[in-house]
């Protein structure tokens, strides 16, 4: 069982984040012109099952790939819980690969590590961090390392559905299988999709029912206006939390496995057929070059990914910071919506070792208002310029 790293906030007395870090689920980005839409065969049909978060597509991925107990997931050393949880839930173990500076996993280290542990092996699995493609030459190489291995490749997708999008109307090849989380990239209340050969996924999970689309259409018809937060407050930094380290032996908090085979909601389902996703596209590269330019000479922080790619929706804007502390307890206690996977399986890989304190996820999704983004842009310049 892995070795856990997880970062306590609770002592921090952080406020709740002053911007929403996704897009809040609503009608307001829907439109009514037909021409820029999820193509359909992506969220029904033989090769496609759907579920109620990405995390439970990955747990169907596995099983599908035959990885149970005494079976391995090869997983990246810079992860959140959510990716390990299924592997876990399933019984298996999970070994680390590393990474390269830019997040590309090292393929020398994947060979060698598959040579070691030999036939326990099941499946690798590859992120496309913050929307941003894997380059085709890894994805090949990793291809063919999983065909002369017997492994399935699994192509994370839950922060790129432009990517799957892409790739699941150009067919899934075999021995491949993609997920996604479509709410962090529309604005929907849940979802996690699995694309795959229909001969091995599961039957699709049975519905949530009426009571879960109650509660989440209340949520819907009560989304905040996009009020701007309150004048910028001095950033001050106040207590560190505390950090815990110990072996876990099954999937964390954020697991469910009441979860593991429903479905999303209807109304999730209702808000993607009806969504944009190039225009969600387009506005997502505009704010993440307003990050891009106002972090440009910053002296405490840089970008990790300068060179948005043309065809590149971002999820994130993934920001290094240069001295977490004190930077980031001021970033918090001011209210920036900050992510960071402080909470995270202990490898020897030195850049996990060290994006885990000090790679911060921004948002820089279509739902941010020009205030909002002012705002955060300010905050960020006032503490790491
Ligand atoms: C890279 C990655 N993969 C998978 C997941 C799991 O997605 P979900 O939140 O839909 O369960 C996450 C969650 O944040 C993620 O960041």
């Amino acid at each position: 069982m892995p070795e856990i790293c997880r970062f306590d906030p609770s002592g921090c007395g952080f406020p709740a984040p002053r911007v929403p870090l996704l897009p809040a689920p609503g009608w307001a980005e829907l439109s009514a012109d037909g021409a820029d839409r999820v193509p359909s065969g992506l969220l029904s049909g033989p090769g496609v099952r759907r579920f109620a978060r990405g995390r439970y597509a990955l747990r169907a991925a596995f099983a599908a790939a035959g990885l149970g107990p005494g079976g391995l997931l090869l997983a990246p050393s810079y992860h959140c819980r959510t990716i390990l949880d299924p592997a876990l839930a399933l019984g298996a173990q999970v070994a680390l690969y590393p990474l390269h500076e830019d997040l590309r996993p090292d393929l020398s280290a994947i060979e060698a590590l598959v040579a070691g542990v030999g036939a326990a092996a099941r499946v690798l699995l590859v992120p496309h961090y913050f929307g941003i493609e894997q380059p085709r030459a890894t994805m090949e190489a990793l291809g063919a390392l999983c065909t002369r291995h017997g492994l399935v490749l699994v192509e994370d997708c839950a922060h790129a559905w432009m990517v799957a999008q892409r790739r699941v109307q150009a067919g899934v090849p075999s021995g491949r299988m993609l997920v996604a989380s479509p709410y962090k990239y529309f604005a929907c209340p849940d979802g996690g999709l699995l694309w795959g050969d229909p001969g091995l996924l599961p039957p699709q999970g049975g519905a949530p029912g009426l009571m879960a689309e109650l509660r989440a259409a209340r949520a819907l018809t009560t989304r905040p206006a996009a009020v701007p937060p309150a004048a910028l407050p001095a950033p001050q930094a106040g207590p560190r939390g505390a950090e815990h380290r110990g072996r876990e032996d099954g999937p964390s908090r954020y697991y469910d496995a009441a979860l593991e085979r429903r479905d999303a909601l209807l109304q999730t389902r209702w808000l993607i057929e009806r969504a944009q996703p190039e225009e969600i596209a387009r506005r997502r590269r505009q704010r993440y070059r307003q990050w891009l330019n106002a972090s440009a000479g910053w002296r405490r922080a840089r970008p990790l990914a300068p060179a948005l790619p043309e065809d590149c929706a971002p999820y994130m804007f993934p920001l290094l910071i240069a001295h977490p502390d004190p930077d980031f307890f001021r970033l918090k206690a001011a209210g920036l919506p900050i992510w960071r996977w402080d909470d995270m399986a202990v490898s020897e890989c030195a850049v996990a070792r060290r994006y885990r304190s000090r790679l911060l996820h921004l948002p820089c999704h279509q739902g941010l208002s020009e205030a909002q983004m002012d705002w955060m842009l300010a905050l960020a310049r006032e503490v790491l310029a």
